[in-house]
């Protein structure tokens, strides 16, 4: 059978296993947009997204009954498991004493000092999305440098940030990345783009002397993971330096290759770092964490008494709800035990997913960060997020993930990317590995 019957196939099984999924989408397209509540949702593998019906570990069921075991995890919002005890526990203790005050609690000064234990950063403050922690990063960054500019790597994604919705074009100008909706102004207004893992290029845009940071995930996961080469971070650090930008680690994703994420697995030095997803379980908290040198610039160009007007902060930030989550998190869920076993499943994972390629002969390869694995439809890794991009196969992509779904496997949405949580356990593991097996045994007798 070829890829379009084996998709048709799928989508027919999908559709008649999941009536109730479809008659809720009926409904919703009535009251939501799209018929989803974010749009994001309508790219779900299937025509409609299977609805959820209640989650626990790394397992959740949907409203037809079926049972999944999640590797997607939320995009890594649940990369805790879903449901932890302790954040449970934290959570049911402090809702009925307040959710959100204004005030500051004795849980946020708990966070903030495990923060500047895991990460090495000395000063901390929240935020409800890793969107709106890199923004104020960026906003305080311009504000101390008194540059208008900031640098992205082609291909990243650091949430909704206007300023990192733009790609580098094959003449080297940059553009709105294709899709960015409504953008404010055009980005090469406001930003520089160079590939990952290019040294030169870096050099080169950080020469115009116009840039206020670097903001950089540690190792691209959006498109594919993307590894830095060695040395890259050294050089990025050093040029920097001499440029007289500041460096922002985004450990939003990477925070899966150990509990001080890729900083401190690998003694990188950035003057900020942001974080969200994970941090309180799911429960929307995020944080952003300054150098001794920033925190003293920052203090000395932030007005005081215009504080609640600057464009940092929100009314929810730091609530007591979230605090208390991200304690629990931190002290109970994320813990070292618990990521050496994670990193054993991703090992396990990425060896699974090997040993499929190699069985199978195909053109694939497996890439991992600690326990994030992904295996994407080329033979080489890409150095950089153009060669990522351009190696793309959205309808093999599509074809996983649905096969997947269809045999009780939830993957990463716009990746063939799994997290383990420390609820994943090795027949989990297996389970996937039979999986991508027999799909690349329908792959390779349709070719
Ligand atoms: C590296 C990185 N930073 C930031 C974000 C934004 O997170 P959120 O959508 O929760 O604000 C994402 C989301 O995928 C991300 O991958």
């Amino acid at each position: 059978m070829a890829l379009d019957d084996l998709m048709t196939r799928e989508l027919e099984r999908f559709r008649d296993e999941h009536p109730r999924s479809l008659a809720l989408t009926e409904q919703a397209k009535r009251s939501l947009l799209g018929g989803v509540p974010m749009h994001w949702m309508v790219r779900w593998p299937g025509g409609f997204p299977v609805f959820a019906a209640d989650a626990e570990g790394a397992r959740f069921r949907d409203v037809d009954g079926h049972e999944y075991i999640d590797f997607c995890l939320g995009d890594t919002g649940a990369m805790t498991g879903h449901a932890p005890a302790p954040a449970i526990r934290a959570l049911a203790a402090q809702a009925p004493k307040g959710i959100t005050l204004m005030l500051p609690s004795e849980d946020g000064l708990w966070v903030g000092e495990e923060m500047a234990r895991r990460f090495g950063l000395p000063y901390w403050q929240f935020a409800l999305t890793a969107t709106d922690a890199n923004r104020f990063a960026l906003r305080i960054a311009r504000a101390i440098t008194g540059r208008p500019k900031v640098l992205v790597f082609n291909w990243c994604y650091h949430g909704t940030v206007d300023e990192t919705f733009a790609t580098l074009q094959p003449d080297g100008t940059v553009r709105a990345r294709e899709g960015s909706v409504g953008p404010p102004v055009q980005p090469s207004e406001t930003t520089r783009v160079v590939e990952f893992n290019d040294p030169e290029a870096l050099e080169r845009e950080l020469a115009h002397g116009d840039v206020a940071c670097v903001l950089a995930e540690p190792a691209l996961t959006n498109i594919g993971i993307v590894l830095p080469e060695p040395g890259y971070h050294d050089a990025l650090r050093e040029a920097t330096r001499r440029a007289g930008t500041l460096v922002i680690i985004d450990e939003t994703h990477t925070i899966c290759a150990g509990p001080g994420g890729y900083t401190a697995a690998h003694g990188l030095e950035p003057d900020m770092l942001t974080i969200g997803k994970p941090l309180a379980a799911g429960v929307p908290a995020a944080a952003y964490g300054f150098s001794e040198d920033v925190a003293r610039r920052a203090n000395d160009a932030i007005s005081t008494d215009l504080a609640d007007i600057g464009g940092i902060g929100g009314t929810l930030a730091a609530n007591v709800l979230s605090l208390a989550a991200m304690r629990a998190t931190l002290a109970e869920v994320l813990t070292d035990t618990a990521f050496a076993r994670m990193i054993e499943l991703g090992e396990r994972f990425e060896a699974g997913v090997r040993w499929v390629i190699e069985a199978h002969g195909l053109d694939w390869h497996v890439s991992r960060l600690g326990c994030r694995v992904e295996y994407l439809f080329h033979a080489e890794p890409a150095r950089t997020g153009a060669q990522a991009a351009a190696a793309g196969d959205p309808a093999l992509d599509r074809f996983i993930h649905l096969y997947a779904l269809n045999r009780g496997i939830l993957l990463t949405p716009f990746h063939n990317m799994a997290l383990m949580s420390p609820a994943t356990d090795e027949a989990d593991v297996d389970r996937h590995t039979e999986m991508l097996d027999v799909a690349a045994r329908e792959l390779t007798a349709a070719a």
